[in-house]
């Protein structure tokens, strides 16, 4: 009675703690520790079962019934924490990989046009509204077209301020130092009544710093028709600072071999207001670039004859008024293609 007892109470304390630990079992790899604890070839039911062979014959059904129960009570026990478990990890495995369709999406990175080809769209249409059309021209160009036929000839000093790359041919050809030449190509090309403007980019011999480069842009105009006078010239220049930026503009006395009367036009600066700063070197002005009357033997070389026909010219720097629209103060930026300054643009 007593070896019947003894086997019957331990397999009912054995159950009962599997049972209680089963239920506390938190991942696979505990379940199954348990399983080769309870359940195993050398687990506690087996020890516990070698225990019947010491029972008397009369015992050993009752006692063989608790083995058995025990072990079903536990296999069943496992199982049905294996599906919980293998059920949670489910579960986990789902929600880790849900998609949250709420989220904004990510903006893919588009291209954007450059800063300083829009301000070439705005120039070319505040122009286009005053009847210019655009003409162009060659960068790599004859020494006649960039100098001889603007009235510079080859000993003359204001070569020096346009040191450019040569190519030693006959005839000379050089990287153009203005877009200027286009004046001559347009005129040579046609008669009056003449309005063009030449965007384009021009090279010089130049030491780049916050407001030069060595390879920019320019902007010529040419009007040339019967009574073109230098108000003429003051209103459109006007005109456009008064379109593009919003600003004033003034005229400095200046000389240049293919106007006269010339001078060169400035800005109102808008990086400061006028008050001063490194864009406008300290000036409240910016300086956009020369402008004058087309010069009588300029025209003479283009078979206009100077008591018919008269012009303006002018010429200008597409860069700067790219700085004083966005309050760029480093004209290095316009030709760096860096993506971290580009992207503010988009
Ligand atoms: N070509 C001159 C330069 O690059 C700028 C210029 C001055 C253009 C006077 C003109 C002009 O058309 O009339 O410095």
């Amino acid at each position: 009675m007593i070896g019947e007892h003894s086997l019957v109470s331990t397999l009912r304390d054995l159950r009962a703690r599997a049972e209680r630990e089963v239920a506390s079992a938190g991942d696979l790899a505990a379940l199954e520790e348990w399983r080769i604890r309870y359940l195993g070839t050398k687990g506690a039911v087996r020890v516990a079962s070698k225990g019947l062979g010491s029972l008397e014959p009369a015992e050993r059904p009752l006692a063989g019934m608790a083995v058995n129960e025990t072990m079903q009570a536990l296999e069943a026990a496992f199982q049905q924490k294996l599906a919980e478990l293998r059920q949670a990890a489910v579960a986990s495995d789902l929600a880790a990989e849900a998609v949250d369709v709420t989220l904004p999406g990510r903006r893919p990175l588009v291209g954007i046009a450059h800063p300083l080809f829009r301000t070439l769209q705005d120039i070319t249409r505040i122009f286009g509204s005053m009847g210019f059309s655009v003409a162009e021209g060659p960068q790599v160009e004859w020494d006649r077209y960039n100098f001889e036929l603007l009235n510079i000839p080859a000993d003359h000093p204001s070569r020096d301020t346009m040191d450019t790359f040569y190519v030693d041919v006959p005839g000379g050809i050089l990287l153009r130092t203005h877009t200027s030449p286009v004046q001559a190509r347009v005129m040579l090309s046609q008669r009056p009544p003449v309005r063009v403007i030449v965007p384009g980019r021009v090279f010089r011999r130049d030491q780049e710093d916050a407001s030069h480069l060595s390879a920019f842009w320019q902007v010529e105009g040419l009007a040339v028709d019967t009574n073109v006078t230098f108000s003429d010239l003051k209103g459109v220049l006007a005109n456009f600072a008064q379109q593009i930026l919003g600003c004033k503009v003034r005229f400095r006395p200046h000389h240049f071999q293919f106007t006269e009367p010339s001078a060169e036009f400035d800005f109102s600066c808008l990086v400061c207001g006028g008050r001063g700063c490194r864009t406008c070197k300290y000036e409240g002005w910016l300086e956009i670039s020369g402008a004058g009357m087309v010069h009588p033997q300029v025209l003479r070389f283009m078979d206009y004859d100077p008591a018919v026909y008269s012009g303006f010219a002018f010429g200008m720097g597409p860069e700067r008024i790219t700085m004083m629209r966005y309050g760029i103060n480093d004209i290095r930026l316009l030709s760096a293609n860096d993506p971290r300054f580009l992207r503010q643009f988009a």
